[in-house]
């Protein structure tokens, strides 16, 4: 009895010592921001953890959602499930950012209901309170998302995605959902989802995308609460290797004219060009209720495997048209290997529309903004570049920048002593650029993640043009011609790559080479 006793004493003992270890743990790893009155759960030096693309503090994410700029904020929500770093019940988690580099983590904004579970979607600001959920002196946030109803899809019914709106009378903090949801029901259509909503000036209405499996459907209202359905778009046109997903439509003017186009992103999983999940779009015209597509060939926005279900901000202070892409791809997003949270977004890039040769063609690049993170380290612009080799730097958070003609071979590699190894070459013969991370550190955690060479092919020029290299611990983004041709990968070395290896064929072929350090934002 006694020894029992004590057997007891000394376990609860060493529980005691062990839960206070953990509490002191904890404790170090646990900053109160006093001013923003928000715990944070991290200090966001885990491996692999990115150092300047928004990240959850912890557990999983995927697409952004109800991106929209109000009052001085950008709101980022996004796909999130709290209690595990794998997909489960979807909920809208939310960050906010006065500049779009530096977030703030806000409480979670919307929880799954009696409709099912929050889907991916947008938001508006309803400026004229058209919903009559504000007034018009505090115009409403509105977000508009898709309900997901788990019980639907297990009883084998089609009909399980519904889409909702909720408001916010207090820029964000707080969401009431719409006592009439769902506002949209589902004519038994299976994959029925991800709704876009955007005020059209043309015709002073609001107007609604989203997709039905193989193409996009248009909806107009007034109020935001009833909608008409226009019309439909897709079914013959573009991508078809997987389901449509995240669709978005918004005007630009073609870059140095007058000329405006529309442009519709459909993201497609699977059936992206290098595998899995991948963005394209179409470029045509909108008057209100269809959308007519100038081209039959397909045009993809990246063609890196890890920039999907990527949507614009609403109301943005320039009209500028800003993009954010979710860095993974559903072949493997379950599997990547961190620990505590999962998946991190691109950096928000500005997307411009060009014209040449009578073909339109969008490009992606980072926002000026983050250039302010940015720190010079070395400028080699003198040096003879036919040939460098750099082994005194630490690559893993940097921004390297040149400018290179595409008329010659050229190849960089990125190297750490374990010979984990990420390439970015120019193939000129076959007017091909490619990125390879067979070798660039973890890849058998899943089996398509390092199995093949991600190509796209390029339009020879005459001119040098900007090739950008942005890497940050577990992803490499590269930008050629200022964002026309893009590669967005995700890759994880067990250590910093420390070396830098170029090799061209031409001294002249490399121009202002430039490596920056880019500061953390945590
Ligand atoms: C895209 C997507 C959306 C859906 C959401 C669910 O990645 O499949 O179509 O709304 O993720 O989390």
């Amino acid at each position: 009895m006694i020894r029992k006793n004590s057997l007891k004493y000394s376990l609860l003992l060493m529980s005691i010592i062990v839960l206070n270890s953990c509490v002191k743990n904890q404790k170090k790893e646990m900053k109160i921001d006093v001013e923003k009155s928000e715990v944070l759960i991290t200090n966001f030096k885990e491996q692999f953890r990115p150092q300047f693309h928004f990240t959850p503090q912890e557990k999983w994410m995927n697409d952004p959602n109800g991106l929209v700029y109000h009052k001085g904020i950008y709101h980022l929500f996004y796909q999130y499930y709290p209690d595990d770093i794998v997909w489960g019940p979807m909920h809208w988690g939310h960050a906010t950012s006065e500049d779009l580099i530096s977030w703030n983590h806000k409480p979670i904004a919307l929880f799954p209901d009696e409709h099912g579970l929050i889907f991916s979607g947008s938001a508006v600001v309803d400026k004229e309170n058209s919903s009559g959920f504000g007034t018009k002196e505090n115009p409403p946030l509105v977000a508009i998302f898709t309900y997901h109803l788990m019980e639907g899809e297990k009883a084998g019914r089609k009909d399980f995605q519904t889409q909702g709106i909720a408001y916010s009378l207090d820029n964000g903090d707080t969401w009431t959902k719409y006592e009439g949801n769902p506002v949209i029901g589902n004519e038994n259509i299976k994959d029925f989802r991800d709704p876009k909503v955007f005020w059209h000036h043309e015709t002073n209405q609001w107007i609604m995308l989203l997709v039905a499996g193989d193409h996009a459907k248009i909806y107009s209202s007034s109020d935001l609460k009833s909608w008409k359905y226009v019309s439909d778009f897709g079914k013959d046109k573009g991508a078809h290797g997987g389901v449509w997903e995240c669709p978005d439509l918004f005007k630009l003017k073609v870059e140095g004219t007058e000329e405006e186009k529309w442009v519709l992103l459909i993201s497609i999983n699977p059936g992206a060009p290098n595998g899995g999940s991948g963005t394209q779009y179409f470029v045509g015209d909108f008057d209100g209720e269809t959308f007519i597509s100038e081209h039959d060939e397909e045009k993809w926005i990246d063609y890196g495997t890890d920039n999907y279900a990527g949507v614009t901000y609403n109301n943005t202070p320039n009209n500028e048209r800003i993009f954010i892409g979710w860095m993974s791809n559903w072949n493997y997003a379950r599997d990547t290997p961190t620990k505590t949270w999962r998946s991190a977004m691109t950096l928000p890039r500005e997307l411009t529309l060009h014209k040449k040769k009578k073909a339109y063609f969008l490009k992606n690049y980072p926002i000026p903004a983050f250039d302010k993170q940015l720190e010079e380290i070395d400028n080699m612009s003198q040096r003879n570049m036919k040939t460098i080799t750099l082994d005194s730097l630490d690559f893993n958070q940097t921004n390297i920048s040149f400018e290179l003609s595409l008329r010659e071979n050229f190849e960089l590699q990125l190297k750490n002593t374990k010979n984990e190894v990420v390439k970015f070459q120019v193939d000129a013969a076959k007017n091909e650029l490619r990125l390879d991370r067979r070798q660039s550190g973890l890849v058998d955690f899943e089996k398509s993640f390092g199995a093949t060479v991600h190509k796209q092919s390029y339009e020879p020029q005459n001119e040098l043009v900007e090739v950008r290299i942005i890497i940050d611990q577990s992803s490499i983004e590269i930008f050629v011609d200022k964002g026309r041709y893009v590669f967005t990968d995700q890759i994880f070395p067990t250590e910093n790559y420390k070396t830098l290896l170029i090799n061209s064929d031409e001294t002249e072929a490399i121009k202002d080479f430039k490596i920056k350090s880019v500061n953390t934002i945590w």
